[in-house]
C-alpha cells in the first residue's frame, strides 16, 4: 500500500517534471540533518560546515528551478555546426543531452533534418522489415530530460520484429550523427518515454493495430542550463567498457581481439566508435566476435597467418527483446559508418547457424544478431 502509493508520486513528480529536483533537495535536508546533529552532539565547527554545504545545495536548487523549470535565464545562443569534424570525431562528439533551449529549430535546421530523416528511411534496411520516423513538435512527457519540445518517434510494427528494432537503432543513429553535424542536441529516449503522451500527439499518424513506438529521439539546441542532478547522471554515464570487454576472437568471448594485428588495425577507429555508442541506461549490451577462414591452397602465398578475415558477427548479451536490439543496431550504424570513411566495403546479413557453422557450443547468451561481411579480402 505505501510503496504503491510511493511509486504514484515517483511518477506523478516524474511525469511534472519535478523529480529531477527532488534529489538534490533531499541532499541539502540530509546536510541540515546532519548539521542539527552536529549541533546537539556539541560538535559545533562540523554542525557550521555541514549548513554551509546544505545552504549551497539550497540556491543551486533555487537557481536550477528558476533557470530550468521557470525558463528564467536570458535567451541562448545557436550552437555552431560541426562541419569541420570528420565521421569519426562526429561519432565521439554526439553525446545525450539532457537539457534543450525552448527555442523551436530554425526552419533551415528543420528541413535539412527531415532531409536526413527521409534519405535514411529511404535506405535499404536489414531484412525487409518496415520501419518509419514520425516528428512531433510537443512537450512530450519524458524522463529526465527536461524543456524538449521537438522529437522522431520510431515505429515498428506492431507484431515484434526483432530485425525491425535492430534497424530502428541503426537508421535512427545515422539520423543522430546527421543532426551532430549540423550541431543539434539529440536523446535517444526509451523508458523514459510516456507512451500516452506519445500516442496522444501523433494523433490519426499512429494505429494501435498496425504500430508499435520503440522509443524517441528528443532533437533540438542544447542549453547550458541543467539541473545539479542531471549534470550528476550524465557524469556517471560517461564511462565505457574496455574495447577488450567487447572485441572477441572467439566464439566463447574469451579472447580479447588483438586491434593493433593485421587485418584488424585496418579498422582504426571503427572499434571505439562503437564502444561510445549510446545504449538505454548506458548498459553496452553488444559484443562482437571477429570471424576468420583459413587460407588453404594457392591463396596461402602472400598471406603469413594463413587465414584470412570473413567477417564481423554481432551479438546481444541479454534477452531485451527491444532496447538491447536497438543498441545493436546503433553499433551497426556507428560499425558501418566508419568502415565507409575508411574505405572498406561490406554488407550486413543475418546468416544462419549452418551458414556461421561453428557456432554449436555456445549458450544461448550472448545471442547471434547480425554479420557484417567483408565484400573483398583485405
Ligand atoms: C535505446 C535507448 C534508450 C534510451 N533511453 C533513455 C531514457 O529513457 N532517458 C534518458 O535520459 N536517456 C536514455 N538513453 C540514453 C542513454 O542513457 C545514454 O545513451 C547512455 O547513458 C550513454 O550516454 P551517452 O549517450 O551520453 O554516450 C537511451 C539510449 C538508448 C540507446
Amino acid at each position: 500500500m505505501i510503496v504503491s502509493s510511493l511509486n504514484r508520486l515517483k511518477r506523478r513528480l516524474q511525469f511534472t517534471g519535478w523529480l529531477q529536483y527532488l534529489p538534490i533537495a533531499i541532499v541539502a535536508i540530509i546536510f541540515f540533518i546532519g548539521a542539527a546533529l552536529s549541533w546537539f552532539l556539541g560538535n559545533r565547527s562540523v554542525a557550521h560546515l555541514l549548513s554551509v554545504i546544505a545552504v549551497l545545495f539550497l540556491i543551486v536548487l533555487m537557481f536550477d528551478i528558476l533557470t530550468v523549470k521557470f525558463r528564467l535565464h536570458p535567451q541562448e545562443r545557436l550552437p555552431k555546426r560541426n562541419n569541420e569534424l570528420d565521421r569519426f570525431d562526429l561519432m565521439r562528439a554526439r553525446r545525450s543531452c539532457r537539457s534543450f533551449q525552448t527555442r523551436k529549430l530554425t526552419h533551415a535546421d528543420h528541413s535539412e533534418l527531415m532531409k536526413s530523416v527521409r534519405l535514411h528511411s529511404e535506405e535499404a534496411t536489414i531484412g525487409n522489415a518496415p520501419i518509419r520516423f514520425e516528428y512531433i513538435a510537443a512537450p512530450l512527457t519524458v524522463w529526465p530530460v527536461v524543456c524538449a519540445t521537438e522529437f522522431l518517434v520510431a515505429i515498428a510494427p506492431s507484431e515484434y520484429n526483432r530485425l525491425a528494432v535492430i534497424n530502428i537503432g541503426r537508421s535512427l543513429q545515422k539520423i543522430v550523427i546527421d543532426a551532430t553535424r549540423m550541431g543539434l542536441a539529440t536523446c535517444w529516449i526509451g523508458p523514459g518515454a510516456d507512451q500516452s503522451s506519445i500516442v496522444r500527439h501523433l494523433g490519426d499518424r499512429f494505429s494501435p493495430a498496425k504500430d508499435h513506438i520503440i522509443c524517441v529521439c528528443a532533437i533540438g539546441y542544447k542549453s547550458w542550463y541543467k539541473p545539479l542532478f542531471l549534470r550528476f547522471i550524465q557524469g556517471l554515464q560517461r564511462r565505457r567498457l574496455p574495447l577488450s570487454a567487447l572485441f572477441f576472437a572467439d566464439l566463447q568471448f574469451k579472447e580479447p581481439l588483438n586491434l593493433k594485428a593485421m587485418p584488424f588495425n585496418r579498422f582504426g577507429r571503427s572499434f571505439e566508435v562503437c564502444q561510445w555508442s549510446p545504449s538505454s541506461f548506458n548498459a553496452q549490451t553488444t559484443r562482437c566476435v571477429a570471424i576468420l577462414e583459413p587460407i588453404t591452397g594457392q591463396r596461402q602465398e602472400g598471406h603469413k597467418d594463413k587465414s584470412q578475415l570473413l567477417r564481423f558477427d554481432f551479438y546481444a548479451t541479454t534477452e531485451s527483446r527491444y532496447y538491447a536490439a536497438v543498441a545493436l543496431g546503433i553499433w551497426c550504424a556507428n560499425w558501418e559508418m566508419g568502415c565507409e570513411a575508411l574505405g572498406i566495403l561490406g554488407h550486413f546479413a543475418v546468416l544462419s547457424e549452418k551458414e556461421r557453422g561453428k557456432d554449436k557450443i555456445r549458450p544461448t547468451l550472448p545471442r547471434y544478431d547480425v554479420s557484417w561481411v567483408l565484400d573483398e579480402g583485405i
